[in-house]
């Protein structure tokens, strides 16, 4: 992959009420053992390190350095002048990753996978989820099991159905983690009943809309091998913002 298609960072603003908002993202292909190493030591606290080296599974230990790091980059996006190694993420009762010592309203959301890794650092008052998934067909064995038979009908429907399936499924989880509850409820409170394309070419930046979450709402685009999904608040004014965000993710993937 081109250096350049292998990191992606944005600083997202957008108005609530008589203020500007700020939120970031950063998303980056997975580091070599010695790259790990040293942007961990750059953007991690201490104890995150040790928790991360405490891991017995090298699996695990390389998507938490890895979702910590892309957490801390996302937070830098928005606050370049905190040492990003001051900072510490906590894990919540339900798995969500939290700003232990910041002292603004700020939170954060992770997503890590073989390939790619992805954080966001959003206002509280605005919470927002994301999640990156790599395409392929072996995950068709588990995203069946949470979709609604209207969904598996839709998927059946679409020329792309690989494709297709990746993006309910990024959207849910980005959902999940927008709310703070990720797959502990019932599947059924993220049911879609609604996809459509926003963008002048089709297909390339989808919208969802959920039956009954329906208070968020999420964008989508395909990055290399992958799917990524950001949920946020549907009636906030974010969508343009948004929607430049994802133009801009997606130029930058796609281009030749
Ligand atoms: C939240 C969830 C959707 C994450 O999806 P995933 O595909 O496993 O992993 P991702 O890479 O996309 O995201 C992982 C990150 O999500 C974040 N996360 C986990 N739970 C979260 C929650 N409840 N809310 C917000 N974010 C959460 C964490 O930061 C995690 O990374 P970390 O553990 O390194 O800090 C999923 O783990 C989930 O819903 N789990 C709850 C269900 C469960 O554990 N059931 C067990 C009984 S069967």
């Amino acid at each position: 992959m081109e250096k350049s298609k292998r990191i992606f960072q944005s600083v997202i603003r957008f108005p609530l009420g008589n203020e500007t908002l700020t939120a970031g993202l950063d998303l980056f292909s997975s580091f070599n053992d010695e790259d790990l190493y040293n942007k961990s030591c750059r953007f991690l606290h201490p104890d995150e390190i040790k928790t991360g080296d405490g891991y017995v599974s090298d699996i695990r230990r390389r998507s938490f350095l890895h979702g910590r790091i892309a957490a801390k980059m996302a937070v830098n996006q928005v606050f370049p002048d905190i040492h990003p190694a001051d900072l510490q993420i906590e894990t919540g009762c339900f798995g969500e990753p939290l700003l232990k010592n910041m002292v603004l309203p700020y939170g954060i959301s992770i997503a890590h996978n073989d390939l790619w890794n992805a954080g966001l650092c959003f206002p509280l008052s605005v919470p927002m989820g994301i999640d990156v998934e790599t395409i392929t067909g072996k995950n068709l064995a588990i995203i069946p099991s949470i979709l609604s038979d209207y969904e598996k009908e839709m998927c059946s429907r679409t020329e792309n159905s690989l494709e297709f399936y990746h993006l309910l499924w990024t959207a849910k989880e980005a959902a999940g983690k927008a709310i703070g509850l990720g797959f502990r409820v019932p599947a059924a409170w993220y049911e879609i009943d609604l996809i459509e394309s926003i963008s002048t070419k089709p297909y390339l930046i989808r919208q969802c809309r959920f039956k009954q979450l329906s208070v968020f709402k999420t964008l989508s685009t395909t990055i290399p091998q992958g799917m990524l999904s950001i949920a946020f608040p549907a009636e906030k004014n974010l969508d343009q913002p948004m929607i430049s965000l994802f133009e801009q993710l997606f130029n930058r993937f796609n281009s030749v």
